[in-house]
């Protein structure tokens, strides 16, 4: 790589907010999260100075100071490259802040046009009146006074050597997550929010076993550290993951009922019932009608697809859930429903779950108990109404004002 062609490429990564640029040039898209993905992506686009940018949902991974960001670069490259940009989004509250003009999309045609203000303030179609009304709101089922631990953590932490050169010696670390503990009792939500990198996901993949980490993991009172290789086996049937992308986390070349199913022979649930009549189960429990399940992922909207990764979660009985960003990609209308059929199951089977999201209207619909990440330490905790009342840390207030 040439030297400009290296300064402007450190010229784009910071300028979509990309800390410690110059360590992370030699990362892979895996040992970046999620946002920081989305804003190589955003470089990537920006690299060739495009005349008309189509930015389809970019913010929609990014927590609210991230995205705040990228808006207003993308609202100043408009201005100082004279860039058109057509901006694809669920979120209103991004349309507000970006758009001069507005179209309200439903069922393949526009069903409202004008300029932003007008439509905001004086919708006249019901659909965006209805997409304007709609918020997550209310909270969970108040957990049982006696309810049990389900997760402990204590000092958990994940560093991430950085490798250099042919021996591979280890140069530094990533500190993705330092040494924090958390609880999570039955029926139970620990919502989990930060910024962009801040740890989320490593934190929820380390509890579940799914990476290398330090620091205890109690799960129903045992310490993790002592179980063998197929005693784990059985924690990936406990312990399960929806993530928030309904379109890449599905099989496009499996059936709908073999995705739900998948798991069922591998874990050996209930194997006294036929695995098609525990996915019309399971379907039913979701809110899918059974007579699609041979259909394929593309044949189902985005809200059916979460749906059914959902179900492929619950079919499992699992104890715990971890939900990473699971309403992210969802339209307003759809993430109040799917709020609502996750603290429903919640309630019916004593599920505890690890909300992780940016979001932070639907984080307080969810959650009983909240931890707020910032690079990789735990800075705020408590219970969820009296976190976000009266949030005691700056950066948790700032999190809280850029939702606004
Ligand atoms: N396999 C890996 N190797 C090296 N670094 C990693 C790896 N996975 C994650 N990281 C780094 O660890 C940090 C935390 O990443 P993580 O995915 O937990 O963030 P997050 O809070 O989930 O962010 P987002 O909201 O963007 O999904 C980031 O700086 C990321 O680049
Ligand atoms: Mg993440």
């Amino acid at each position: 790589m040439g030297a400009a062609a290296r300064a402007r490429i450190l010229e784009l990564m910071q300028k979509v907010g990309i800390r410690d640029a110059e360590s992370r040039l030699g990362a892979y898209p895996h040992e970046l999260s999620g946002g920081q993905r989305q804003r190589v992506m955003i470089a990537m686009a920006l690299a060739n100075k495009p005349e008309v940018l189509i930015a389809d949902e970019p913010t929609t991974a990014l927590d609210v100071t991230i995205q705040a960001q990228i808006l207003d670069l993308l609202a100043e490259l408009k201005k100082s490259e004279g860039m058109g940009l057509l901006f694809i989004t669920h979120d209103l509250n991004v349309v507000r802040r970006i758009a001069d003009r507005v179209c309200v999309m439903k069922g393949g045609e526009i069903v409202e046009e004008g300029p932003a203000a007008a439509v905001f303030d004086n919708p006249q179609h019901p659909y965006t009146q209805k997409l304007l009304a709609a918020e997550p709101s209310g909270q969970p089922e108040p957990v049982a006074p006696d309810a049990a631990e389900m997760i402990r953590t204590q000092d958990l932490k994940v560093w991430f050597p950085i490798q250099k050169g042919l021996l591979k010696r280890t140069v530094g670390y990533v500190k993705a997550v330092n040494p924090t503990s958390i609880s999570v009792r039955t029926g139970e939500t620990l919502g989990i929010v930060g910024e962009s990198g801040s740890g989320k996901t490593t934190m929820a993949l380390a509890i579940m076993r799914l990476i290398a980490s330090e620091g205890e993991v109690r799960f129903c009172g045992d310490d993790l550290r002592q179980w063998s290789t197929k005693e784990l086996r059985s924690l990936r049937k406990d312990m399960q993951i929806v993530f928030q992308d309904p379109f890449g986390s599905l099989s496009p070349r499996m059936t709908c009922a073999q995705i739900i199913a998948e798991g069922l022979a591998i874990h050996n649930v209930d194997q006294h019932r036929a695995p098609r009549e525990l996915v019309t189960e399971v379907m039913q429990e979701v809110g899918l009608d059974p007579a699609t399940m041979d259909r394929y992922p593309h044949e189902f909207s985005g809200g059916q697809r979460q749906r059914i990764a959902i179900a492929r979660a619950m079919v499992l009985r699992p104890k715990l859930v971890v939900l990473d960003e699971p309403t992210s990609a969802l339209d307003m209308t759809v993430q109040v429903q799917i709020v609502e059929l996750l603290r429903d199951l919640q309630k019916r089977y004593g599920l505890a779950y690890l909300f992780i999201s940016h979001d932070l209207n639907v984080v307080r619909a969810m959650s009983h108990q909240v931890v707020v990440m910032k690079q990789g330490d735990i800075v705020e905790a408590g219970v969820s109404e009296e976190l976000f009342e009266h949030p005691k840390e700056d950066y948790t207030g700032q999190l809280l004002a850029a939702a606004r």
